[in-house]
């Protein structure tokens, strides 16, 4: 068991940051027993980040600010981050608290992750902070348990995920892809977006054929993402949730298409939306297309992956 003791002044606060994501890839199989479904993915880290600072205290709170509307998010317990922290003080015994200032720079509710990458910051951060010395393998299986996109704030980079999306397998990954990335007021919530999924299929399932095989990543993304090619990307770029957040919010269709108009590769549903993310060929045509997004009145970040995940910063 750890105490809190007497902190130094250099370890009284601890700062990490970690990132948001966008799958290139997300293939949406059968439901599971535990009732997730079976994944494929690839996901990217993307250098929109969630910072967040942890402070040694009695108990545990939580707030919140940043860039992006902060407004939908919880500040009980039903913040991620506040339960990562709680999860790992039971997990290890410690007795005291802490309080977790988090600056937003992923948009909130917007299938990029931003949550995952609060709970991934707050259990790196309250590891240090509480020096329960936690190994890397231990810090992961606590994310899988706080969430299927936990695991990948803590990796980043660039990586396969399959099972419910938390078993990992890192993907090479060369050079920098260009993203920019439209956020949206009218969050979607991811499970009425799976839902809506089933629905489809449901609805569908004399056209389509049935989500029973094994889902498994093109190899087409994995060598574009090999060869740091962002036009071979663009061209296997494949999200199963995007039709479900267009059921959901029609007007998502053409704004994929205005974003491909102001000259990006190709434009993507981010995980299960409602931000939308286009891939460009370089950081020039990135920058005429946040400019020609934000002219007509979108709100639009320009980012670039892929980058690490969770860690402390000096
Ligand atoms: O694990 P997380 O809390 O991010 O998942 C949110 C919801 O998304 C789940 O409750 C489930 O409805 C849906 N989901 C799913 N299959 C996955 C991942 C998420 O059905 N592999």
């Amino acid at each position: 068991m750890s105490t809190a003791g007497p902190l130094l002044p250099d370890a009284a606060r601890v700062h990490v940051r970690a990132p948001g994501k966008v799958n290139v890839f997300l293939e949406v199989g059968r439901v599971m027993d535990d009732g997730y479904h079976e994944l494929a993915t690839a996901f990217q880290a993307v250098s929109l980040y969630e910072d967040v600072w942890a402070t040694a205290s009695d108990d545990f709170s939580v707030s919140v600010h940043g860039p992006v509307d902060t407004s939908g998010v919880p500040l009980d317990d039903r913040n991620l981050a506040v339960r990562a922290a709680r999860l790992l003080a039971g997990k290890t015994g410690y007795e005291g608290g802490v309080h977790l200032e988090i600056r937003k720079g992923v948009p909130v509710a917007g299938g990029m992750g931003g949550g995952s990458a609060d709970a991934a910051a707050a259990l790196v951060a309250c590891d240090a902070l509480w020096d329960t010395r936690l190994t890397t393998t231990q810090l992961q299986g606590l994310a899988a348990r706080l969430g299927a996109d936990v695991p990948f704030a803590l990796q980043g980079g660039t990586a396969v995920g399959t099972g419910r999306g938390d078993e990992l397998s890192p993907a090479l990954a060369r050079g920098r892809f260009e993203w920019v990335f439209v956020t949206d007021d009218g969050g979607l919530s991811t499970p009425q977006v799976y839902a809506e999924l089933d629905a489809h299929r449901e609805r569908a399932q004399t056209d389509i054929a049935p989500a029973a095989r094994q889902p498994v990543v093109d190899p087409d993304v994995l060598h574009a993402l090999r060869a740091g090619d962002p036009i071979r990307l663009a061209a296997s770029l494949r999200n199963d949730l995007q039709v479900a957040a267009q059921n959901l919010r029609p007007d998502l269709v053409a704004r994929i298409e205005e974003g491909e108009r102001a000259g990006a590769l190709a434009g993507i549903v981010s995980g299960s939306g409602p931000t939308t993310a286009f891939l460009c060929a370089d950081a020039e045509a990135a920058l005429d297309v946040r400019v020609a997004m934000s002219a007509s009145g979108h709100v639009a970040f320009s980012a670039h992956g892929p980058v690490p995940g969770a860690r402390v910063m000096p």
